[in-house]
């Protein structure tokens, strides 16, 4: 038994066992509630998506993908001209859902190329079907490349017992497998070593402590909350191996768009000589964009910020600066390590 098949991990989405559905683990309810959510077409997985019930760059990648099947399946009613507009619909509709991480962006191009291959006039239900098998292929490929990561990944936690940092969620609940930051911490603790994870908090949606500590929690692996507040405290105190964060989107010179806050940590390893690493599927480089700077930033509502779930947490009116990604220059970054393996700087990947 290998220590990948010892990782038992929570699952993000799969198919409803008729295949009529795709059901998710509804992530604005954890930890209090463990509850999937039955999404039946396009517009529902959309509205999944921007409202992060689903979310993390490869999981809503794999999400839109799925969603663009089944939407297309019921549809096969339609002639095929209808049915062809129906499609675009669809796919203008999931990759509009979240601007920054390229992942959205590059399933549903690869659900559209995967249309556009076919003749024009084939009936619905033959395209239909590729397109099914397009995003199971999807699916299964995120799993892959999270357990690719994870050993990629696990050559760089040399110290015995490792004591890591990481920022947001990007373990299973951010894709259809192990994680990719997290990947390697799953690997190391079936494999019998002690690890410690410090999962930074996650202002304003508290990412890191809901989702990843009731993840690492869930797994047996030792975890402490850490709030953002208190990280330069942490690594003035404690022996930090390496902070390890995934990605949004990593531009063609290494700059990075993950999670606010991650710019911040990477700021304070490099002060305090701790390598920052960042893990990511090769999905998630965009060649296309040269430097951060061509990197979209979602903002989100003010009252993320201003009513923390549900409570006033500042003035009702109080303007907010709420960007929900920030870009780490690639000068910051020790590695990005990906499905094919560990790269350093500098980085090019044009
Ligand atoms: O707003 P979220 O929760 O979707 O942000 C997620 C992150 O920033 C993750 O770190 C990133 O998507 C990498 S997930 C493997």
């Amino acid at each position: 038994m290998t220590a990948a098949s010892r990782v038992a991990c929570p699952e993000t989405l799969r198919w409803s066992a008729d295949r009529q559905a795709i059901e998710i683990l509804d992530q604005t309810r954890l930890p209090e509630a463990e509850v999937y959510l039955s999404i039946r077409s396009a517009e529902e997985m959309a509205a999944a998506i921007a409202t992060l019930q689903v979310r993390g760059a490869p999981a809503i990648g794999v999400a839109a993908s799925l969603a663009i099947a089944l939407d297309a399946a019921r549809h096969t009613t339609l002639a095929a001209p209808a049915f062809r507009a129906r499609l675009r619909e669809a796919c203008d509709l999931l990759a509009a859902a979240r601007p920054t991480a390229v992942n959205l962006a590059w399933a549903v191009r690869r659900m559209r190329a995967c249309a556009a291959a076919l003749d024009a006039d084939l009936p619905a239900g033959v395209v239909a079907c590729k397109l099914w098998g397009e995003a199971d292929a999807i699916l299964a490929e995120d799993r892959e490349m999270c357990r690719r990561i994870g050993e990629h990944g696990l050559a760089l936690l040399t110290s015995a017992e490792p004591q890591l940092l990481t920022h947001c969620n990007a373990g299973a609940l951010a894709t259809a497998g192990m994680g990719t930051a997290l990947a390697p911490i799953y690997l190391a603790h079936a494999a019998g070593r002690r690890v410690r994870v410090y999962a930074s908090e996650t202002r304003p949606l508290l990412q890191g402590s809901r989702i990843t500590a009731w993840e690492l929690g869930r797994a047996g692996i030792d975890v402490t909350v850490v709030t953002e507040g208190a990280i330069g405290a942490l690594l003035t105190q404690e022996r930090i191996d390496a902070v390890l964060v995934g990605a949004d989107r990593i531009a063609a010179n290494g700059d990075v768009a993950n999670k606010v806050g991650t710019y911040n940590l990477a700021v304070l390893a490099r002060r305090h000589g701790v390598p920052f690493y960042v893990l990511a599927p090769r999905s998630t480089i965009d060649a296309d964009t040269a430097t951060g700077a061509g990197i979209p930033i979602e903002h989100r509502g003010a009252d993320e910020v201003r009513r923390g779930f549900g409570v006033l947490t500042a003035p009702a009116g109080v303007a907010v600066f709420a960007p929900a990604f920030d870009v780490t220059p690639a000068a910051l970054v020790d590695a990005i390590v990906t499905d094919r393996g560990v790269v350093r700087p500098p980085y090019d990947f044009h």
